[in-house]
């Protein structure tokens, strides 16, 4: 094959980790979240994830990124993060959001699955966005800062390679030795106890504020090398993550098809 063409797809892949927790992620909160909905709510989302031909709601939770390069979802480049200036202390939709971003994107999601008006296909895209961003508000860097795109632009040495600071907390902070149901059986166990404090089951604010939390402290203890004992610590925060994520995303939907014949 042609240089150019390698690194061409060289630059495909390197960037399909831009917009969001990577595929394993994803997948693990959506498996977390199917296996805490009601059967009702399961009755009501089989057929929806038929409609688009997804064979689980983990596949559908990670449709959105497959979006990126379709003109048809430009204007959904937006929707996988806020970012807000770096002295600010809380998100401001109308400043941070001008263009759409996660909060207003779910909210819109969240309508167009609910309503009644909405047609099958509309609502099982407005599905599979709901799951995606929700869990996108939990990684922490999608609550981030401009200047280096969330972290895109910022490299760090991790297990003896330059990547970027983004997708070490989207994908390598995950690590790669179990597969994303192995790991998602894990997690909700481990992760059990966090269920007694997710709050209200539609407060949005506050799970992007906790994600900016955690932002912040990273953006306060830059790290260059990422060793062995940091990389575990931010497994554990990135793994309670997903859990918070998959967790709430149940509680949310099981709340939005209770009164749902
Ligand atoms: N592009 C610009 N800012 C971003 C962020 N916080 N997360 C993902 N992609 C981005
Ligand atoms: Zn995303
Ligand atoms: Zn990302």
């Amino acid at each position: 094959m042609p240089i150019k063409r390698w690194l061409c797809l060289l630059t495909i892949f390197m960037s399909a980790n831009v917009f969001a927790w990577g595929g394993k992620g994803h997948k693990v909160i959506a498996q977390i979240a199917w296996d805490h909905l009601t059967p009702h709510s399961q009755a009501i989302i089989q057929p929806l994830l038929k409609q688009k031909g997804f064979q689980s709601l983990a596949e559908a939770a990670n449709w959105p990124d497959l979006l990126r390069d379709d003109p048809a979802y430009h204007h959904t480049k937006t929707w996988h993060y806020v970012n807000l200036p770096r002295q600010q202390t809380s998100i401001k939709p109308s400043r941070d959001c001008i263009r759409g971003c996660v909060l207003t994107a779910l909210q819109t999601n969240l309508n167009r699955l609910t309503a009644v008006n909405s047609d099958l296909n509309t609502k099982a895209q407005a599905l599979a966005f709901v799951v995606h961003l929700v869990g996108d508000m939990h990684q922490p860097l999608h609550v981030s800062f401009a200047f280096d795109k969330g972290g895109n632009s910022h490299s760090v040495l991790f297990e003896g390679k330059s990547i970027n600071l983004h997708y070490y907390w989207d994908t390598a902070v995950l690590g790669n030795d179990q597969r994303w149901l192995t790991l998602a059986g894990k997690i909700q166990k481990q992760f059990s106890h966090v269920q007694q404090e997710l709050g209200r089951y539609d407060d949005f604010y506050q799970w992007v504020a906790e994600s900016h939390k955690l932002t912040q402290k990273i953006y306060a203890q830059p790290v260059k090398i990422i060793g062995a004992e940091k990389a575990r610590t931010d497994q554990n925060v990135a793994y309670q993550r997903l859990a918070q994520a998959g967790f709430r995303t149940a509680v949310l939907l099981n709340r939005v098809f209770e009164s749902t014949l």
